[in-house]
């Protein structure tokens, strides 16, 4: 990273969050960004409010003390539950000077809801995420504000981001969670349509989720939707936009073992990455 470098910052509790990186690249290329992964510290979505948002709020200020201007949690479950306490008690702190440019956070739930309901034919959309995200109703808080008449229906999965951050996504041990959490949402309503994964480890599992979904449902990811929400911010937001840097520079940070995240994390991301160590 130089030292005028303002790269944008994306934070994951490991590394589900290069899922979503993979796209914001592919769609916006010309950004520095540097990458957070806390991979010490997952899973987020078995942890209370008060540490999920103690957690994230320690890695957005270390990606502000590394230039960042805009910080996107690349998390459903920090963005459930963080990402409000953040933008609303600690970015006037973190982030003096808020009358000029300042800095921002974004989430990923809310640029998934102002589009989910455009997928759906029955109005009966489902929701997989971790345990903290579906207690957190951020998703059914979210939806009812810009599509009021869609059903939503959510189930937890806490078995599946322990089979991604383990390797286990495509081997048959996977077949019987996928399919158990597959058969309970669609047991809540056999009419939904539309599967969001709001959880950015699911992507991984997504050839397995297929084969127990219906055949007719979608099933969304959120990478695109959030490369295209985010591509739009900065269009809408120039002040912003002028204060990202432009080397095309990838940096990728781990709290755990460089090695470890090395070697998964090109399975995410869908090339090699050579990552530092951070100490938190
Ligand atoms: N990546 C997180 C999400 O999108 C889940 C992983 C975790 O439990 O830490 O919710």
């Amino acid at each position: 990273m130089t030292l005028s470098s303002q790269p944008i910052g994306v934070f994951d509790s490991g590394y589900g969050g290069l899922t979503i990186l993979r796209e914001i690249v592919k769609k916006l290329p010309q950004y520095d960004y540097v990458y957070l992964g806390d991979n010490a510290r997952t899973p987020y979505g078995t942890r209370s409010f008060e540490t999920v948002y103690h957690y994230t709020l320690e890695c957005v200020r270390h990606l502000f003390d590394q230039g960042c201007r805009l910080v996107i949690l690349a998390c459903n479950t920090a963005s459930a539950k963080a990402l409000r306490n953040i933008q609303q008690l600690d970015l006037p702190t973190l982030a003096p000077g808020l009358d000029g440019p300042g800095r921002r956070v974004l989430g990923v739930i809310r640029p998934t809801t102002e589009v989910i309901g455009q997928y759906s034919k029955t109005g009966n959309v489902g929701i997989l995420a971790t345990r903290g995200t579906v207690t957190s109703e951020s998703y059914m808080v979210e939806i009812e504000k810009f599509f009021p008449k869609l059903s939503v229906f959510q189930e937890a999965c806490p078995m599946w981001v322990p089979l991604v951050e383990n390797g286990e996504y495509d081997h048959p041990g996977a077949d019987y969670f996928v399919k158990q959490h597959i058969d309970r949402l669609l047991a809540k309503s056999p009419e939904i349509d539309t599967i969001l994964l709001a959880c950015t480890h699911y992507p991984l599992l997504l050839d397995k989720i297929r084969q127990y979904a219906p055949a007719h449902a979608t099933i969304l990811s959120q990478g695109g939707i959030v490369a295209d929400s985010l591509a739009d911010y900065l269009i809408r937001h120039p002040e912003i936009e002028a204060q990202c840097s432009q080397y095309g520079q990838r940096t990728f940070l781990t709290t755990d073992s460089t090695d470890d995240f090395d070697r998964q994390a090109t399975v995410f991301y869908g090339e090699p990455v050579q990552s530092a160590h951070l100490v938190l």
